[in-house]
């Protein structure tokens, strides 16, 4: 008897549970955006080099081009529609509508998705390669632009809004810093 190539799955995303039989080469980009009709999620290069399909598993970031469906079971996913808490905006997402962190928009709901916790990992102390002392006990380094620049650099803009991007991250980050206080 053949393998069977697809199983049923309940998928957690923004705090809901879908159940849905995927093909197990479905990937969870696909999933998201075929089958659940959450297009915020968007595709870029689908081979995990432009940041585009960012969600979130768990609190980390993950490109979803590169992720399977069945693998993301049992985690929470959270995508760009599960970002606001209902009517208001994530300080992330309002920040970059304030400073035009964008232009098209293509790129803005993986952007601002690895941002939310490009800011985490950060106030967590997690270094990056930017980060000139890397000890624990120095605590989170600055979040200067570099820093932010390198810690966004899994995430193109084809119209080159990075400025503005660098902008409402370092915004948002002061303002969870000054929330947090
Ligand atoms: S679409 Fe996933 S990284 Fe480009
Ligand atoms: S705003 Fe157009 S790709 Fe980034």
């Amino acid at each position: 008897m053949p393998a069977s190539t697809s199983s049923d799955l309940t998928l957690s995303v923004n705090g809901e549970k879908f159940t849905l039989t995927v093909d197990h080469r479905t990937t969870l980009l696909d999933a998201l955006r075929e089958r659940l009709d959450m297009t915020g999620t968007k595709k870029g290069c689908d081979q995990g080099q432009c940041g585009a399909c960012t969600v979130l598993l768990d609190g980390r970031r993950s490109v979803a081009c590169l992720q399977l469906a069945v693998a993301a079971e049992g985690r929470e996913i959270t995508t760009i529609e599960g970002v606001a808490d209902g009517e208001r905006l994530h300080p992330v997402q309002q920040a970059f509508l304030d400073l035009d962190g964008f232009q098209c928009g293509y790129c803005t709901p993986g952007q601002i998705c690895s941002a939310i916790a490009v800011i985490e990992e950060h106030a967590a102390g997690w270094p990056s390669a930017a980060t000139g002392d890397v000890r624990p006990e120095a605590g989170p380094p600055p979040l200067t632009p570099e820093e932010i620049r390198e810690r966004m650099s899994g995430n193109l803009c084809r119209c080159g809004a990075y400025v503005s991007i660098v902008q409402a991250v370092a915004r948002a980050a002061e303002e969870t810093k000054g929330a947090a206080a």
